[in-house]
């Protein structure tokens, strides 16, 4: 039988990360965080001086990229070429540049057997946490999620992730980054930030995400028992 999928959507900001890493850790299932991949695209092309619409160097770029999850004590670390890249992907700079990559259809197509491998990969089961999970990488997914919350709550929560990583940067410039990034990623013509429509809604924005967590495990408990 194959891992049993569990797709994880919605805005930058909206608890995306700390709840499949909760859930992940809860149910030992694998962690794929499809924004880091984007992200290591987007570090690859900086370090190579590629320009973010060079659709030719992209996609060459894309056929020698190496990328591995591995949780390091409490956290889902990403490897680039053997390389841990976690903390270099985080800085706002980056962030724009996954966000400009990410709208290349050559991107998102040429990530999808990556995203998908290392989904197939685990053993029991796999949370990917994305955008277009449960749209497109895999609209059969066991259980799909779409979390959502307001764009003020979201960017404090980004805030807070910055400054606990050392990262400068003001409240009124993550709402910024993030206003322009959102409608950078719903409006791009492939693959736009949208709730598959059989996804479960949540909004995390007055609801603690410990309790996000126990809804969401108690409805991939109720699915994994209907298997
Ligand atoms: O979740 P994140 O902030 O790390 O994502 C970085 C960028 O990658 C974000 O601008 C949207 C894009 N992305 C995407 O287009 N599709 C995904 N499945 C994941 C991320």
């Amino acid at each position: 039988m194959r891992p049993f999928i569990v797709a994880i959507d919605g805005p930058a900001g909206a608890g995306k990360s700390t709840v499949s890493k909760l859930l992940a850790r809860r149910l030992g299932f694998a962690l794929v965080d499809t924004g880091a991949i984007y992200r290591c695209v987007a570090l690859m092309a900086r370090r190579e001086g590629i320009a973010s619409d060079d659709d030719a160097k992209l996609g060459e770029l894309l056929s020698r990229i190496h990328i591995h999850f591995q949780v390091v004590g409490e956290d889902n670390h990403v490897f680039l070429d053997g390389q841990d890249v976690s903390s270099e992907i985080r800085t706002p700079e980056i962030s724009m540049g996954a966000s400009q990559v990410s709208s290349r259809p050559v991107v998102r197509s040429g990530l999808l057997a990556l995203q998908r491998r290392l989904a197939m990969e685990a053993e029991k089961g796999a949370i990917l946490e994305g955008r277009d999970i449960g749209t497109v990488v895999f609209p059969d997914a066991d259980a799909k999620f779409f979390l959502e919350a307001s764009p003020e709550v979201r960017a404090r929560r980004r805030f807070e992730e910055l400054f606990q990583k050392g990262v400068e940067s003001s409240l009124e410039q993550v709402l910024s980054d993030q206003t322009q990034r959102d409608r950078d990623d719903s409006a791009r013509a492939v693959a736009p930030l949208k709730a598959a429509e059989d996804a479960v809604r949540l909004d995390s924005s007055s609801l603690p995400l410990s309790e996000v967590v126990h809804e969401m495990e108690n409805e991939i408990q109720r699915r994994l028992a209907r298997r």
